[in-house]
């Protein structure tokens, strides 16, 4: 689904070339779930950007659905994007004044879809993620949790082949961001491919494979549990594990 050869990206800090990504080589099969790991500043965003259309490598090929993505107007690119991509970000990124359903609404205004249409696949998005009761709910009305169960059924709408996700748990507490997982988890099922970025060796467990990043370089490739209830009970053994350190 998604192939990249020898990537490279080089930002110019006024006269100085700073390398971000260093040939990076990662096939994501279609269908497959996979977690980014690695410190701050290792290229994790940049990587998931160049993914999903929003950056354009400075050497190596990328070929996303059969298709090269190589010399193409960014018109071209917007269009593959909205079509096959799906975003869900660390902050939710909601449009603050809108309710869930407007913000569900949104890419499929861009897609040209009518009406009547949009509020009824919006609705179906919405009440795909637990939030059938939360229509006309703006973000400030929402939990963490919920406002990123609105993002993801923004993402999902136009029932995108690939899903990509920023930190979508960094900013939710423990409980929240597994239910998020769960979600993934269901996404998966019906056949989404995920890529998604975290920080937490619990929240990447929950996916297949896991990749590491390094200085802009891929240092590990793992397999992940590839199973919320697996991941969790990691997190179980270790909260078990420190209550008896407590009792001790
Ligand atoms: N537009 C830019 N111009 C110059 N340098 C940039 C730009 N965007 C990112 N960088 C640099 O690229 C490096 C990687 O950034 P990136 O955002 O991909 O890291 P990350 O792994 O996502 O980190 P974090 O975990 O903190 O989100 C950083 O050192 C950053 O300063
Ligand atoms: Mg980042």
């Amino acid at each position: 689904m998604v192939t990249l050869q020898n990537i490279t990206k080089t930002y110019l800090s006024g006269k100085i070339e700073v390398p971000v990504l260093k040939n990076i080589d990662l096939t994501v099969e279609e269908g497959e779930y996979l977690a980014i790991m690695g410190p701050s500043g290792s290229g994790k965003s940049t990587l998931m950007n160049i993914i999903g259309l929003l950056d354009t490598p400075t050497s190596g090929t990328y070929i996303l659905d059969g298709q090269s993505m190589e010399n193409r107007k960014e018109k071209e690119l917007a269009s593959i994007r909205n079509s096959k991509i799906g975003f869900v970000f660390q902050q939710f990124n909601l449009m603050p004044k809108e309710t869930a359903l407007s913000n569900v609404e949104l890419p499929l205004i861009y897609a040209g879809v009518r009406h009547g249409e949009r509020a009824k696949r919006a609705s179906e998005a919405l009440e795909q993620v637990g939030l059938a009761d939360r229509l006309s709910f703006k973000p400030t009305q929402l939990s963490g949790g919920q406002q990123q169960r609105v993002a993801i059924a923004r993402a999902i709408v136009n029932h995108p082949k690939v899903l990509l996700a920023d930190e979508p748990t960094g900013a939710l507490d423990t409980k929240s961001g597994f239910q998020i997982m769960e979600l993934f988890e269901q996404l998966h099922k019906d056949g989404v491919t995920i890529v998604m970025i975290t920080h937490e060796p619990d929240i990447a467990q929950c996916a297949q494979r896991i990749v590491s990043l390094r200085d802009g370089r891929i240092v590990d490739l793992s397999k992940g549990k590839g199973s919320v209830k697996e991941a969790e009970k990691g997190l179980d053994l270790d909260a078990e594990e420190k209550g008896e350190m407590q009792n001790e």
